[in-house]
């Protein structure tokens, strides 16, 4: 069998619009730039994303859960530095009136030109905040101004003594939270990979000064496993290092942990040594104490923090490019494929998202080979039955072999086929999606089937 994984992003887009995955947002008014919507197998995909981080996160016994909103007091963002500093420096190019980031400029002979036509004639950098504004109330002034957060880390930092008093959290303890931020970013793009409006999964992990850099890297490793957890191929996952010219204004110490996407290696999560910048900066511009007693030392300090910060739709774009590829099968192999894949197209070429099944936003997929009346009732109950369970499918228009292929490709580990036999023998077919082989299962059996094929899969 020969196996190509995904060479270009459009081949995703339009598998992910094909199948339900993500549609542009506003499709019928001619879309609205770097804004998606997930559709119906998307937004199920995505939940169990976040599920999954959520649970790596907070199935510990030091990190707890957070909700904040997304409108905060604008003060937060002076004290945190985004409204002076949180700005990209944008140019514009003379000759093709393409707009960019200096930092996105290329090099020629020394000057800075532009990526899109390389003409040097490009105007001075103007610095660009990066927030959103709105205004809170009936009136639109200076003082109802209010931004749309930036990140979601903020919300943490000035819940601190909430979350640790209410929890009687002792250091060290994290704060974990997922939640929409929003950029006004110059250059959206690359799908789902850079927008406007998008789902961080953050945690904030308080420590100890001085044991900053041994849970930095503590972090660091668990991070990295649960990139091996989900499945991700290890050959396209790295850690790159800030620089010292890299590093953002409140970071001693930062990698990424990067992916190599089909437009190559970019950023999936940030893992930064925050210092006590941010608890500092909310203790001085609120004018409240922030502090921690340590009653083992009987030392007060303010915490460090170690950050994880990755975005959710980034991930859910990793995990889709990674997972995503075509078959093309040898006749020998298509006469091992079972009964139902038997039309010659469709047994050569198949294209198959191998997700972990926990990630899958449907483990089974219940089609009926016939409409026949007694195969449709025994169906719809097996998918009550199925469905109290799991993220259950019911499919009976088609080909069985085309409904197949659209399982596959949609990443449904199993299919349950019931057939004419299934009404004589009490039994159905079982499909595993990245094998092809089928197994005969009694009906009375078809529940602790899936449970023990799922199990060692899902937490
Ligand atoms: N609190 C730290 C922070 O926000 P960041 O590196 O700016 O750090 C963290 O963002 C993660 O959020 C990134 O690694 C990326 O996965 C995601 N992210 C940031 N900007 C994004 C955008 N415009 N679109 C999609 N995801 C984004």
């Amino acid at each position: 069998m020969a196996i190509t994984k995904l060479k270009d992003l459009a081949t995703l887009v339009s598998l992910c619009k094909r199948r339900g995955y993500i549609f542009q947002s506003s499709e019928v008014y001619g879309g609205l730039n770097s804004c998606w919507d997930y559709g119906p197998l998307g937004a199920s995909f995505k939940y169990n994303v976040k599920m999954a981080w959520w649970k790596a996160m907070t199935r510990r016994e030091d990190v707890v859960g957070l909700d904040a909103a997304i409108l905060m007091h604008p003060k937060v963002w002076k004290a945190s530095g985004h409204v002076d500093g949180f700005s990209d420096p944008l140019v514009d190019c003379r000759s093709c009136k393409n707009r960019f980031r200096e930092d996105h400029a290329i090099q020629i002979k020394g000057q800075i030109a532009c990526p899109k036509c390389q003409s040097i004639d490009i105007t001075p950098p103007r610095n660009f905040n990066l927030m959103f504004k709105t205004y809170m109330g009936p009136i639109e002034d200076e003082s109802s101004v209010v931004y749309l957060r930036p990140e979601t880390a903020q919300g943490i930092f000035v819940n601190f003594e909430n979350v640790a008093s209410s929890m009687r959290k002792k250091i060290p303890f994290g704060v974990a939270q997922i939640g929409k931020s929003f950029r006004n970013e110059i250059t959206p793009g690359n799908f789902t990979f850079r927008t406007r409006e998008f789902e961080q999964m953050e945690m904030q992990y308080f420590v100890k000064p001085g044991t900053d850099m041994e849970w930095f890297e503590k972090w660091k490793s668990l991070r990295w496993n649960f990139y091996q957890h989900l499945g991700i191929e290890e050959s396209k996952l790295r850690f790159k290092e800030h620089g010292p010219t890299e590093l953002a204004h409140y970071a001693r110490a930062a990698f990424d942990v990067q992916y190599e996407f089909p437009f190559g290696w970019q950023e999936l999560e940030g893992i930064h040594n925050r210092s006590d910048f941010d608890l500092s900066q909310h203790a001085k511009f609120s004018g409240k104490k922030i502090e921690y007693f340590d009653e083992q030392s009987k030392e007060k300090f303010i915490p460090y923090v170690i950050e994880t910060a990755v975005g959710c739709d980034r991930l859910a774009l990793a995990l889709l490019c990674d997972s995503y590829r075509e078959e093309t099968l040898e006749s020998t192999e298509g006469s091992a494929v079972a009964e139902g894949e038997s039309s010659a197209q469709e047994q050569t070429q198949r294209v198959v998202l191998g997700l972990l099944p926990e990630l899958a936003p449907r483990k089974v997929a219940i089609l009926p080979l016939s409409k026949k009346e007694p195969l449709i009732e025994l169906s719809h109950r097996l998918f009550q039955q199925t469905s109290e369970n799991w993220d259950v499918e019911y499919d009976e228009s088609g080909s069985i072999g085309k409904r197949y292929r659209r399982q596959d490709e949609i990443g449904t580990p199993f299919c349950l086929t019931v057939d004419f036999q299934s009404l004589e023998d009490q039994k159905v077919t079982f499909r595993h999606r990245d094998t092809m082989k089928q197994d005969r299962v009694s009906l009375d059996q078809v529940n602790s089937y899936l449970s023990d094929k799922l199990k060692k899969f899902i937490s």
